[in-house]
């Protein structure tokens, strides 16, 4: 399970991180995700319509590998495992969420800001993690120091990822794939901008295959 999630993430790259407001919105906007060649998508448990958005993406979009993330409680898992994603995210670990994840088949990438709870991670069997908030807890020299006491760990780190900075992060040789809201901003989604979509997601798998200079 914790080998298909980082075979997932690794082809990835990249995972945006979608706050769908309009189900309506849902389709056209993995369409565009995909079109850009960016095939994994987190929707998460932020909104009324997630549920309904992330049906009708899994029904319709068959190119769309969909995670469901903000995954607070083994509630909000069984109802992402009910629905048929592929994979789940949490901003953090709490041993309740771990304990109901670790039981099933569907992975969990748990999150994690500090080293208790890697280690609390890792007592259930979790080694591969979002690191959250990843630059507002320390960003990469955070994660570097981890290295030492951690020599397996491999994570996805998300908060404060940049078009500036995500090919640096993912340049880490822990880090697996980045992760956040960048690629797919409110105000595109609101405009139904999914032109714009597409070309933001180019971009970012272009300037993520080529090594940094
Ligand atoms: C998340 O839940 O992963 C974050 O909201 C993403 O953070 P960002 O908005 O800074 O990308």
């Amino acid at each position: 399970r914790q080998d298909s999630l980082r075979q997932t993430l690794i082809a990835a790259k990249v995972v945006p991180v979608l706050t769908i407001e309009r189900v309506s919105d849902a389709v056209p906007l993995a369409r565009a995700l995909v079109a850009g060649g960016v095939c994994t998508l987190e929707i998460t448990l932020r909104t009324a319509a997630a549920i309904d958005a992330a049906k009708a993406v899994i029904a319709e979009v068959p190119d769309a590998i969909v995670g469901i993330g903000t995954v607070l409680s083994a509630a909000d898992f069984e109802q992402a495992h009910k629905l048929g994603a592929r994979f789940t995210v949490s901003p953090g670990a709490t041993p309740a969420l771990l304990e109901a994840a670790a039981k099933s088949d569907l992975p969990l990438l748990p999150g994690v800001a500090t080293a208790s709870e890697i280690m609390q991670a890792r007592e259930y069997g979790f080694d591969t993690l979002k690191f959250f908030p990843a630059e507002q807890a320390g960003g990469r020299a955070m994660l570097r120091a981890w290295g030492g006491p951690f020599p397996d760990l491999r994570v996805c780190p998300t908060g404060g990822i940049t078009e500036a900075n995500a090919a640096e992060w993912l340049s880490e040789p822990t880090v697996l794939a980045v992760g956040g809201s960048w690629i797919c901003q409110a105000s595109y989604i609101r405009a139904g901008d999914w032109a714009g979509i597409t070309a933001m997601c180019l971009r970012t798998m272009k300037a993520l295959s080529k090594p940094l200079s």
